[in-house]
């Protein structure tokens, strides 16, 4: 595996993975062919419009990906992303777009899960959050155990903002080197992330089965599946 680079414990390097980097874990992706947004619209099911107006549909499209979570484990990649905190410990940033969990089961700590997680939900009167399996899921709409209102999925919707920008803004200023895997540059605001980055000074490295649509923004870039690049380039990244 060919790389330019080799990383020490003082550099500061995060991370944006999409949903490529969960793919060898058997999770769909959104906009790859076969991909959910092939078998479903997204203003149905992903919109603040669509909860408001059918939040059964919402539910149904979520307690199946959240159902499927079940079968589905960290992969390669992933464990990669958590050596690469082990090493680099407070240096190091992941930021994920995925709500699937699986860099939290993988064992990252300096996580943030910018569109929210698929095992929590939160009541949209009350605001109480909920992990999915304490709460009764058969209703079609799950109601709030305190207060009996509706609960929604803990998902960032379009057109709502990502959690935790004002803190990602902070760290992506202040990097050596910035790494985005598996994803498709084609969501605001994380696709504007690699420019940000590189304009704060850092390197940019790329990991991703295709180009993605802003990759002239990536001074090195791999092609290929994240679940066997990753090993392989973590290797080249740590020797001495
Ligand atoms: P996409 O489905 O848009 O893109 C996935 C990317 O991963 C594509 O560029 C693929 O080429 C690549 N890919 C597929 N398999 C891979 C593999 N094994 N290794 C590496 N790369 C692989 O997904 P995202 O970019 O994550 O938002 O989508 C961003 C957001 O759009 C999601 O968080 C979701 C969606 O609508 C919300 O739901 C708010």
């Amino acid at each position: 595996m060919q790389t330019a680079f080799r990383f020490k414990r003082s550099d500061k390097i995060a991370v944006l993975t999409g949903a490529g980097v969960s793919a060898e874990s058997g999770l769909k992706t959104f906009r790859d062919h076969d991909g959910l947004w092939e078998s479903h619209k997204v203003e149905e099911i992903a919109t603040l419009e669509a909860f408001q107006k059918n939040p059964e549909k919402v539910w149904c499209f979520y307690k199946q990906r959240y159902y499927q979570l079940s079968d589905a484990s960290a992969n390669p990649g992933h464990f990669a992303l958590k050596e690469l905190e082990d090493y680099l410990q407070d240096n190091f940033n992941l930021i994920t777009q995925n709500v699937d969990g699986l860099h939290a089961r993988a064992g990252n700590k300096r996580l943030i899960e910018m569109h929210g997680n698929l095992n929590k939900c939160f009541c949209i009167k009350c605001g109480a959050e909920f992990a999915l399996d304490k709460i009764d899921l058969d209703p079609s709409i799950p109601k709030c155990p305190e207060c009996n209102d509706y609960l929604r999925p803990d998902i960032v919707l379009f057109g709502e903002i990502p959690y935790k920008l004002e803190t990602i803004f902070k760290i992506l200023v202040n990097l050596d080197f910035f790494l985005v895997i598996g994803t498709s540059g084609s969501v605001y605001p994380a696709a504007q992330f690699l420019q940000i980055a590189k304009t704060g000074g850092a390197t940019t490295i790329g990991v991703n089965l295709e180009k993605p649509n802003n990759l002239r923004f990536i001074d090195e870039f791999h092609q290929g599946q994240s679940g066997i690049l990753l090993p392989a380039l973590l290797k080249e990244w740590l020797k001495k």
